[in-house]
């Protein structure tokens, strides 16, 4: 069975064929970094022009490079929720429109779903009870898989995402957006034990918090600059060094990675899966696959980066398997959920 999954839901305009739920013919990602790098981050309404501009030509290339035409795509896998508004309906009203005209099944899928089943493009696929850590720039959360389209939510972050708080850092720092990347490019070069960041206890056993850490963070960078709290973000990264900002960038990825870690692991030892996946942009940073991998007593398999931050093979895929177990949307009726979670 090949699917054709778009993804429009941020900053990214993606489209890729998928053969089967596990094999991946193409992958098309059309970023938008370089437009909203300017203003520091994603600004809604531009991002949704930029999708307008280029969706059927990106789609036209996934049906290209996977060397296959509209005849043979058996279905298709639209994100249509959560995320910017402006943006997820560009996605949605092409993915309705090409169903209509092509007469194809439509899927409706959520976004943060279709992080987790880029997993299932890994060779051997992950399997059931599946613990899933989700790290993104919107979410942070860990969800037990018992089957397809079975999980159960066990804790989320109550406040920033940990991207969001890669991001933010990043900010402090000068780093411009994307921040995460740099940030552990930074940290690869400073002393993860020069200061001493805060973990957030929760009440929820599996509940994050990042927002707390983000502001401990801000605090130290005015301290090292001999500045007090009033003292404006903006005007720290002139006053620190390189050496300042590679120690504070590696103490923060050290407990913002440990927070994540930590609780992945007790929910391990609760649930003893059979697999434990990660999904979402932060499941690049190689400091949490190192900490996960020596800490779990289970082997762990990591999909590339450009399958781990936003794309459309993760929708395909997921698309398959839903499939199996949910009828198609009705083309003309399908609406986006901006905030509809998982
Ligand atoms: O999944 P994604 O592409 O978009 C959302 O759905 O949010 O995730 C983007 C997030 C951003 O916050 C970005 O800074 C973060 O993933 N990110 C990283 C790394 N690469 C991307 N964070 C930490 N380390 C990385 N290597
Ligand atoms: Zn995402």
């Amino acid at each position: 069975m090949l699917i054709l999954g778009i993804e429009s839901s941020c900053d990214e305009t993606a489209a890729a064929v998928v053969r089967d739920g596990h094999e991946c013919l193409s992958s098309v990602v059309q970023s938008q970094i370089d437009i909203h790098k300017a203003f520091g981050g994603v600004v809604p309404e531009v991002a949704a022009r930029s999708h307008i501009e280029v969706v059927l030509a990106v789609i036209e290339e996934a049906l290209v490079q996977a060397k296959t035409t509209w005849d043979d795509i058996d279905a298709i896998g639209i994100t249509y929720a959560p995320g910017l508004v402006g943006s997820l309906l560009i996605g949605v009203m092409t993915a309705r429109t090409l169903a209509i005209v092509k007469n194809k099944p439509l899927y409706p899928i959520h976004h943060v779903e279709g992080h987790v089943y880029s997993n299932f493009l890994l060779e051997p696929q992950p399997e059931f009870p599946m613990l899933s850590l989700i790290v993104s720039g919107l979410h942070s959360q860990l969800v037990l898989f018992r089957g397809h389209g079975d999980y159960t939510l066990l804790g989320q972050t109550q406040d920033d995402a940990v991207g969001e708080a890669f991001d933010k850092v990043a900010r402090l720092l000068g780093f411009p957006y994307p921040g995460g990347p740099k940030i552990s490019v930074a940290a690869e070069q400073g002393n993860a034990y020069a200061y001493n960041f805060p973990k957030a206890k929760m009440d929820g056993k599996y509940d994050f918090s990042f927002s707390g850490l983000k502001t401990a963070v801000l605090r130290q960078a005015q301290a090292i600059c001999g500045k007090t709290h009033d003292f404006p973000s903006a005007q720290i990264p002139e006053l620190l060094t390189q050496s300042q900002r590679n120690d504070i960038a590696a103490s923060f990825q050290r407990i913002a990675v440990e927070t994540l870690v930590d609780k992945t692991i007790a929910a391990f030892n609760e649930y003893l899966p059979n697999s434990v996946v990660i999904a979402g942009g932060v499941a690049c940073n190689l400091e949490l696959r190192r900490q996960l991998t020596d800490r779990l007593t289970i082997g762990i398999d990591y999909v590339s980066p450009s399958l781990c931050t936003d794309n459309a093979a993760m929708i395909a895929t997921l698309t398959y398997y839903q499939s199996k177990h949910q009828p198609a949307c009705n083309p003309y009726l399908l609406e986006v959920k901006p905030s509809l979670s998982m």
